[in-house]
């Protein structure tokens, strides 16, 4: 851990240089609702996880993003932009980041694929469970091993601390999440990790700038126009946490083009790893492209998931970097 103290000073007031749009956007997107709720359980999660392992050098963390975030067309909304995203990555990844030891701020969208869960297919909870006698309810039959086992993973996993969820819905509560995140995971150092499975919307209507009410119909057609939303990528990896280790996500719908921008974000924002994906075979393969190679992750068969080996390899290249950032330390002092 680089310069890290127990009490985790330092992690709170984090002064950094912020770009005019990217400080616009912050000053200008409603405030977070549950800001003090979200900051003390991440406190207090950190600080757990920190008691936890053997030495502060062995806490790891990772901060995983999923699903996709929705932009607001009217402050009192009731219509917005959405994406695909099912968040079925990132609550995939988040299982096997537990079971090798590391504990998970799962960042994810409202109403999208939860660990443990997202097995349990679309039907209700309510298809689960049956009455019996009396006023007794059961597991069906024909569901019982899958319903204990991801109960089973699920409690295990949020007793020993080592999974805390945090939901957003629109682009603004993710930026401000994520930034709340990432300042705090800054005293972490190299063993924080950001995955960032999440499909961030590129465009925007400005708070200040939305209607207030529904937009009317017999207004005739809608004009409106969408601003970029500001690249974070560069300040959450050279302002709020640092020494992380940065994984970001690249979808493409054509395949021609993919490594080539994954590629460019990688070179572009300074990430350690760039998963480079594509709509339609991104549950079979991946590409994860790192400075010097381009390394091609499939799932062995069906019923396998792809986010077994990627998440191996990906805690791998974790680990190299550790070693690294500490034979630097060493070497200078
Ligand atoms: O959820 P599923 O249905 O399982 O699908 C998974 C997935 C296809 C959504 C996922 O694997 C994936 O590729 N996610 C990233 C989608 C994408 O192309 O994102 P992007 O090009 O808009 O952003 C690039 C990276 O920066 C992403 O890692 C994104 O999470 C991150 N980002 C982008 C903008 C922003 N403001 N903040 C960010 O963190």
């Amino acid at each position: 851990m680089e310069s890290v103290n127990n009490s985790m000073d330092g992690c709170d007031d984090i002064q950094g240089v912020l770009s005019t749009e990217v400080k616009s956007f912050f000053d200008s997107a409603p405030p977070l609702k549950d800001y003090d709720h979200f900051s003390e359980k991440l406190k207090l999660f950190i600080s757990q996880n920190f008691q936890r392992s053997e030495n502060q050098n062995s806490t790891r963390i990772v901060c995983v993003t999923s699903g996709g975030t929705t932009v607001p067309l009217e402050q009192r909304c009731v219509r917005y932009l959405d994406n695909f995203s099912s968040g079925h990555r990132g609550a995939t990844s988040t299982e096997y980041f537990i079971k090798s030891g590391y504990a998970v701020i799962f960042l994810y969208r409202r109403g999208t694929c939860q660990p443990y869960s997202r097995n349990l297919g679309e039907e209700t909870f309510l298809e689960y469970f049956e009455p019996s006698k009396g006023t007794e309810i059961q597991v069906r039959q024909s569901h019982d091993e899958e319903v204990k086992n991801a109960v089973r993973d699920y409690h295990t996993a949020a007793e020993k601390g080592m999974l805390l969820k945090l939901p957003f819905t629109t682009i603004f509560e993710y930026l401000q999440l994520l930034k709340l995140v990432a300042l705090s995971m800054k005293c972490i150092g190299s063993g924080g990790i950001f995955y960032l499975a999440a499909a961030a919307s590129d465009f925007f209507v400005p708070w200040d700038s939305m209607a207030e009410h529904k937009i009317q119909s017999s207004g005739g057609p809608l004009d409106m126009r969408l601003i970029p939303v500001p690249k974070l990528l560069s300040v959450l990896r050279n302002e709020w946490a640092p020494s992380a280790f940065y994984i970001s996500f690249k979808l493409e719908t054509d395949s021609e083009i993919l490594l080539n921008k994954a590629d460019m974000a990688l070179k572009k924002y300074g990430m350690h790893a760039v998963v480079a994906n594509e709509l339609t075979t991104r549950k079979e393969e991946v590409v994860v492209v790192t400075s010097n190679k381009k390394i091609t992750v499939r799932r062995c068969h069906q019923d396998e998931d792809v986010e077994k080996p990627l998440i191996e390899l990906l805690i791998m290249q974790h680990s190299q970097y550790i070693q690294q950032k500490q034979l630097g330390n060493a070497y200078l002092s």
